[in-house]
């Protein structure tokens, strides 16, 4: 299938204009939805076909639809941004797509051609670029996700698969505005275990930290941190994103890529930016234990979380058990700042791209 083989639906009935800019103007994360979407789908012997942008509405599914069952599903997340000259951009979106595959095959799904992705994703943002928040941080978050849509219950790989993008206009994910949020490590309930499916972006692992994520909310905090499911002492990442720890010469630890946690774009990024900025940077297996303890001591002066959603969020403090430990003067820190700064700088179009990170729509 050709990438420039889409058909655009029109949609009857249009959000009214007056209607949208009260719907983006504190959009938060997640709860409003454009008017478009776009739709793929993939059979076995026929390939991937009917690719369309198409008014965004329910999906009509039969009771014995495999994802249903077995959970077969997979999705990105991406985010689209207005730039200050108007025009549009996109941020590493080859990363996502090459993950999104990663993710297929881990999940013995069908792969979409890296160049379908980026395709599907721009008809996504072309369609509904009148959808932009108009508020610090806002953004178009793309999601882009893949489910087993053959009706059938046997236990196998799907030979049927439904690939869509729907389109939400964000704020900033943390809604309490904060400068750095709390977190609550699960000494119980752990996210992934090795051979499983940590690394991939399965709708699975976020059903299975759920409970912890509840539980950390419930006792007031913003996010639950996951251990290694082996030995309940290395840290491993958020519900939703990844760990950095910057030390009091500079330097900066990240667990390791070994299978259990997903491989952040954001990650990736961090990395070659603090590199760029002449900071050493290890990934390397930290302990819960040496948290608390170099936190304490003051040889840890920094930690954040960073992931699409997230961008770079400062952590402030830390609670295990019956203890708690401040990171820091509780708040944003040099390096944490700096390396958000540059981030944001580059994805906004406001600093140089060396990398060549940024497409432009
Ligand atoms: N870890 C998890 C479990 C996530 O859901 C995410 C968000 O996508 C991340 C890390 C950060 O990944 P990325 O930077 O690619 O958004
Ligand atoms: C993202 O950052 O894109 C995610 O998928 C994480 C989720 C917490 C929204």
């Amino acid at each position: 299938m050709l990438a420039s083989a889409f058909v655009r639906l029109p949609h009857p009935n249009p959000t009214a204009d007056d209607v949208r800019a009260a719907a983006i103007a504190d959009p938060q994360f997640g709860r409003v939805f454009t008017d478009h979407m776009v739709s793929i789908r993939y059979k076995e012997g026929i390939g991937w076909h009917d690719a369309k942008v198409m008014p965004r509405g329910p999906l009509s599914l039969d009771p014995a639809t495999a994802v249903l069952h077995y959970a077969q599903e997979i999705f990105e997340g991406l985010k689209a941004y207005r730039l200050d000259d108007g025009s549009m951009a996109l941020f590493r979106i080859e990363a996502n797509a090459a993950r999104f595959n990663a993710s297929a095959r881990r999940m013995a799904m069908a792969e979409l051609p890296e160049e379908l992705f980026i395709a599907a994703v721009k008809e996504a943002v072309a369609a509904d670029a009148d959808w932009f928040p108009p508020v610090a941080g806002g953004a178009l978050y793309l999601r882009p996700f893949m489910y087993a849509s053959e009706v059938f219950l046997g236990v196998k790989p799907a030979s049927e698969y439904h690939f869509l993008v729907i389109v939400s206009p964000v704020g900033n994910y943390f809604k309490s505005g904060a400068p750095a949020v709390s977190l609550w490590v699960s000494e119980d309930y752990t996210r992934a275990a090795p051979g499983g499916t940590g690394a991939a972006k399965c709708g699975g692992n976020y059903a299975a930290s759920l409970i912890a994520q509840s539980e950390a909310i419930a006792k007031g905090h913003d996010q639950v941190v996951f251990l290694d499911a082996a030995e309940h002492r290395w840290i491993e990442e958020l519900g939703g994103m990844n760990m950095f720890f910057v030390m009091d010469d500079g330097s900066i630890v990240t667990p390791p890529l070994t299978g259990t946690i997903l491989p952040g774009i954001t990650r990736d990024t961090i990395i070659t930016l603090a590199r760029d900025a002449g900071l050493a940077v290890r990934e390397e297996r930290y302990a819960i234990d040496q948290w608390q303890a170099n936190a304490q001591s003051g040889k840890l002066t920094e930690s954040f979380a960073c992931g699409t959603a997230a961008v770079v969020t400062p952590v402030g403090k830390v609670t295990r058990g019956d203890a708690s430990f401040t990171i820091g003067a509780g708040g944003p820190g040099q390096v944490t700042t700096m390396l958000k700064d540059r981030l944001v700088g580059i994805q906004r179009g406001l600093v140089p791209d060396p990398h060549g990170w940024v497409t432009r729509l």
